[in-house]
């Protein structure tokens, strides 16, 4: 009794001690959010986008994420509604920096896009990226359970839509074979699940949104060739009325874009269809050949 009488207080002098110490790495944290400059605020009476049809139109757009390094050089698009228009090329050459622009979640330096005739900087943001169902090239999953993942973007989305999005994004037979089924609960990273089923469920996501636009940025990159091209199925009607951005590196996915842009270190270097730019014999030519002979 005397030794834990001595040994106690010491014992709990050290565990406050440490829980001091995490605290104030947390304080830290604290503010290292509360000094981040927010967000630019939304222009004067700006407005909401209603009724969106889905016509883009990106004019002589320049952006760099640094004053030195500019990553876009004047960049010219016309979408028309129910467009699908592919970008591709090679790693760093600036396809997500195109997407993050559309979005705004960077402004851009020079130039303007449009959307439905709308300047983005005109509309609220809020309103703007509703517009858009998105499959992102990084997925994130929050704590919550897979029903919670994939009705995240539609609240009063019912069982039976999330499990119809979950069987066109082929993720349906793995949740059902959980014990817990849809209830299963996530953990942040998103660790007790694989790459490519994170992918499937982000993909489920989108297809329960009823949004006009649609980006894909390698959104079926860790899923293996078969899952691969029966959720391609399964997007050809999801896309049939909205207009798409696909980012893709595998060229086979993306000959039947009504307008593939072609980018190189930033610049456009070439813009047509699939067949056009296979007559080109320039950059596109060689970027198919190199993956097909
Ligand atoms: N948040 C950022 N801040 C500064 N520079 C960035 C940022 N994001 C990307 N870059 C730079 O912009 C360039 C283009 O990046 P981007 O992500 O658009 O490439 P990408 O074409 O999508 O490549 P990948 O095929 O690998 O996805 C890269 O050189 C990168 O270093
Ligand atoms: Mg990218």
């Amino acid at each position: 009794m005397y030794s834990r009488k001595f040994s106690g207080p010491i014992n709990e002098a050290a565990n406050i001690i440490s829980e001091i110490q995490s605290s104030l790495a947390a304080a830290e944290r604290v503010f290292r959010v509360l000094h981040e400059p927010s967000e630019v605020a939304d222009a004067y009476q700006a407005k909401e986008l209603q009724n969106v049809k889905g016509k883009v139109a990106i004019e002589n757009v320049s952006f760099g994420y640094t004053k030195e390094k500019t990553i876009i050089k004047n960049l010219n698009l016309n979408a028309k509604e129910g467009n699908l228009i592919a970008i591709v090329g090679p790693t760093g050459a600036g396809k997500t920096t195109i997407i993050n622009l559309l979005m705004r979640f960077y402004d851009v330096n020079e130039g303007a896009i449009y959307i439905d005739d709308n300047e983005i900087k005109d509309l609220t943001r809020e309103s703007l990226r509703k517009a858009y169902a998105m499959v992102l090239q990084d997925t994130w999953i929050f704590g919550g359970t897979i029903y919670e993942n994939i009705a995240y973007g539609k609240k009063d989305a019912t069982m039976e839509e999330v499990v119809a999005a979950a069987k066109a994004a082929r993720i349906h037979s793995y949740i059902k074979n959980l014990p817990l089924g849809y209830d299963t609960v996530l953990n942040e990273d998103g660790m007790n699940i694989s790459k490519g089923q994170k992918q499937l469920l982000t993909i489920a996501r989108a297809m329960l949104l009823d949004a006009k636009m649609l980006i894909l940025d390698e959104a079926t990159s860790n899923v293996d060739t078969r899952t691969e091209i029966q959720i391609q199925k399964a997007m050809r009607n999801l896309m049939a009325d909205k207009t798409c951005f696909v980012i893709a590196h595998r060229l086979s996915t993306i000959q039947s874009a009504d307008n593939i842009l072609v980018v190189n270190e930033g610049n456009v270097v070439e813009q047509g269809t699939h067949s056009n730019l296979m007559k080109k014999r320039g950059f596109y030519y060689r970027l198919y050949a190199s993956q097909f002979e």
